[in-house]
C-alpha cells in the first residue's frame, strides 16, 4: 500500500472509531464462516444492537443448564443464592486464561463453593476469600484459622448433636463467645432453619424432607467430612472478615489477580438480597466502577435486570447470559459480567 493509501485507511479508520465503530478479531470455525458472513454488515449497525443481543439470549437458551448434582459439594454450606451450578463456568474462565491466576479473589463468600472448588481443583496460586457477616466469618475463621483442638471439637459438636427441638432452640438462644462455639451456632442455624436463610426473621424447617422435620437437612457425617477436606487445604486458602470494597482494592494493581463477584442482588430495586442476607446494602454504581479499575479479570454475577446490564454496559464489561435450575426446578437466567 503506498503511503497515500495509507493515510487515506488511517483516516477511515479513524473516522470510523469516532462513530463509535473499531476494528475487532475473532476466532471462527469454518461451520460458522457462513454465519460471521452474513452478520458482518449488521455488526457496525447500532440500532442492530438489540436484535443481535436477543439472537444471542436464544443461543444460550440452548446451552444446558448445570445439573448441579455434578458438582462436588465442598461448602459445609446450604447457602441461599449459592453458586454451585456456576462451578463449571468458572472452571472455564480459569482454564482458558492466558497465565494460571496468582490469586482468585472471592469478596462476597457466603458458602464459597466456587472458590473452594478452585482451591480443591488447584487452578490457582491461592484463594482468597472474605465475608462481613459475623456468622457466617466465625465457621470459615474456625475452619481455617482455627487451632486443630478447634476443629475437632467444632466437627465433633456437629456429630453428637442430638436433634431435638428443645436442643435446636436452645443453641439458636445462646450467645456464643468464641469463634468455634459461634460456628456450631451457625451451622445449626444453616441447617434447621428454612432455605438455609440465617438473616433475622427466618423460621425453622417444619416438614422438611419425607417428613423428617428438623433432621431432614443434618448430615452431620458428611459435615464432618468437608470440614476435614478443607481444613487440609488451609494453606491455600485466605480468610478475612471484612468488607469487600477493601479487599478488592488490595488486589487492584495485580495483573494476574481473578476476582469473582456475587453481591446481594438488591440492584435495580430488586429486594431477594434484602431478606437473605444480614448484609445487602451495597453500592452497585461503586462496586461496577471498582471493579472496572483492576487490572486482573473480572466475573460478576447478578440477576438480568436493565439496570444491571446499563452500569455492565457503561463501564465497558462483556456479558454473558446462563442458564440455571431455581429451586422451583425453572429454567432461569442469570448474567455473567465479564471483563476482560
Ligand atoms: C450472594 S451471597 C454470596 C453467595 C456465594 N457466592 C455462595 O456461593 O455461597 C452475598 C454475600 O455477600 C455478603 N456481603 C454483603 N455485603 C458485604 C460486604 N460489604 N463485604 C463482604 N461481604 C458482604 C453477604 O453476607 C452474603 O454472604
Amino acid at each position: 500500500m503506498d503511503a497515500t493509501a495509507l493515510q487515506r485507511q488511517n483516516r477511515r479508520i479513524e473516522r470510523l472509531k469516532s462513530q463509535g465503530v473499531s476494528r475487532s478479531t475473532v476466532l471462527v470455525h469454518e461451520e460458522c464462516r457462513p454465519v460471521l458472513d452474513s452478520l458482518r454488515p449488521h455488526f457496525i449497525d447500532p440500532e442492530k444492537a438489540e436484535t443481535l443481543s436477543a439472537l444471542v439470549e436464544q443461543l444460550h437458551k440452548k446451552v444446558k443448564p448445570t445439573n448441579v448434582a455434578q458438582v462436588r459439594h465442598l461448602s459445609p454450606f446450604r447457602y441461599p443464592g449459592g453458586k454451585t451450578w456456576l462451578v463449571p463456568e468458572v472452571r472455564q474462565w480459569l482454564l482458558a486464561a492466558k497465565q494460571r491466576p496468582s490469586v482468585f479473589v472471592e469478596p462476597f463468600a457466603g458458602g464459597a463453593i466456587v472458590g473452594l472448588s478452585v482451591a480443591a481443583e488447584n487452578l490457582a496460586e491461592r484463594v482468597f476469600l472474605c465475608e462481613l457477616d459475623d456468622d457466617v466469618a466465625a465457621v470459615w475463621e474456625t475452619i481455617f484459622h482455627g487451632s486443630d483442638d478447634d476443629v475437632s471439637e467444632f466437627s465433633r459438636r456437629i456429630t453428637t448433636f442430638d436433634v431435638t427441638l428443645d436442643n435446636v432452640r436452645a443453641i439458636l438462644e445462646s450467645k456464643p463467645r468464641s469463634p468455634k462455639n459461634r460456628a456450631f451456632r451457625t451451622v445449626i442455624k444453616n441447617r434447621m432453619q428454612r432455605g438455609g436463610i440465617m438473616a433475622a426473621g427466618a423460621g425453622l424447617v417444619k416438614e422438611g424432607e419425607a417428613g423428617k422435620g428438623l433432621k431432614s437437612r443434618w448430615y452431620p457425617d458428611t459435615l464432618a467430612k468437608r470440614i476435614e477436606v478443607l481444613r487440609s487445604m488451609k494453606d491455600r486458602i485466605d480468610f478475612e472478615q471484612g468488607d469487600a470494597f477493601e479487599v478488592v482494592r488490595r488486589f487492584a494493581d495485580d495483573p494476574e489477580a481473578f476476582f469473582f463477584i456475587d453481591p446481594p442482588y438488591t440492584a435495580g430495586g430488586k429486594k431477594a438480597g434484602s431478606r437473605l442476607y444480614t448484609h445487602n446494602e451495597i453500592d452497585h454504581e461503586g462496586l461496577f466502577a471498582l471493579m472496572a479499575s483492576v487490572r486482573g479479570s473480572v466475573m460478576m454475577t447478578y440477576d438480568d435486570a436493565p439496570e444491571v446490564r446499563e452500569m455492565a454496559q457503561r463501564h465497558g464489561f462483556r456479558i454473558e447470559l446462563v442458564p440455571m435450575k431455581n429451586t422451583h426446578h425453572a429454567i432461569i437466567h442469570e448474567l455473567l459480567i465479564l471483563k476482560p
